[in-house]
């Protein structure tokens, strides 16, 4: 227990933390993202895919809680690292001059920040059925994203939230790799092929959703979804 407990007080320690978490997430996201696609392809094919993974029963429960170990280990590790940093400098530099530094790896802290809200906000509105309570259905998830994504506001903060996300893989994807040592030091640190494609297709992906369902892509529900039939506004177990 306390070579774990050294583990996670060093530096190195919790940057792996959030190497390791961080590509758990990963995964996760590129499986969302592939799923959540299927909005596009009608109502019956999306609530299919949404009941067969709430079908899965505890094998999801695992998951989730994974998950949930995953968001609050990297979010620790990030903010500990950051006081630390603050520690060792408590005045910033009198004028930075990044070298290899890119806009995404200076975002990391409010992208992270604003990512955390969201998410929040994400499992208020879909998973919990919070956001648009009276139309909301534990067994309606089309209709739930119809209705929800039926608002410019939602959209828009959705849409910022991608770019963030977008960022946040674009940085993370490469820097988790050379954290736990798979990647050599490259010559052009910038050059980070793998990064860009995960970050590209991931944001591409979720930021056509929002759009497309308000702007009326995604395809329509050919007969009466279960909230239509059956609205529920009691808060049922997700
Ligand atoms: C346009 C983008 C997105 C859409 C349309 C979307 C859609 C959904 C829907 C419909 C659910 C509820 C599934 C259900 O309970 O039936 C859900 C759950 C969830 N989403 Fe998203 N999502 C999006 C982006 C994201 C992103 C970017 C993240 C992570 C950063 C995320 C993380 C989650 C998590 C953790 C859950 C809970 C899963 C569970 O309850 O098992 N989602 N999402």
């Amino acid at each position: 227990m306390s070579a774990i407990a050294a583990f996670w007080r060093s530096t190195i320690g919790k940057k792996v933390v959030m190497a390791v978490t961080g590509i758990i997430m990963v995964a996760f996201i590129i499986g969302h993202v592939a799923g959540n696609l299927q909005v596009f392809a009608g109502a019956e094919r999306f609530n299919r895919y949404a009941a067969f993974l709430k079908g899965l029963g505890e094998l999801l429960w695992l998951a989730r809680l994974g998950l949930l170990v995953s968001v609050v280990l990297h979010f620790t590790a990030a903010y500990q690292l950051t006081m630390i940093a603050r520690a060792a400098r408590p005045a910033d530099y009198a004028k930075r001059n990044p070298q290899v530094s890119t806009f995404a790896s200076r975002s990391m802290r409010w992208g992270g920040v604003l990512l955390l809200v969201f998410l929040v906000f994400h499992l208020a509105q879909f998973t919990l059925g919070w956001v648009d309570s009276t139309t909301f259905s534990h067994t309606d998830a089309y209709n739930n994203v119809m209705i929800g994504f039926s608002n410019p506001i939602y959209v828009a903060f959705y849409e910022l939230a991608m770019v963030a996300l977008a960022l946040h893989l674009f940085h993370g994807a490469w820097a988790s790799v050379r954290t736990l040592g798979l990647s050599k030091p490259s010559q052009h640190p910038l050059h980070r092929r793998v990064a860009t494609v995960i970050a590209m297709a991931v944001w591409l992906g979720f930021a056509i959703i929002p759009l497309g369902v308000l702007l009326g892509l995604a395809k329509p529900a050919t007969e009466p979804t279960a909230t239509a039939a059956a609205p529920s506004a009691s808060p049922v177990t997700p």
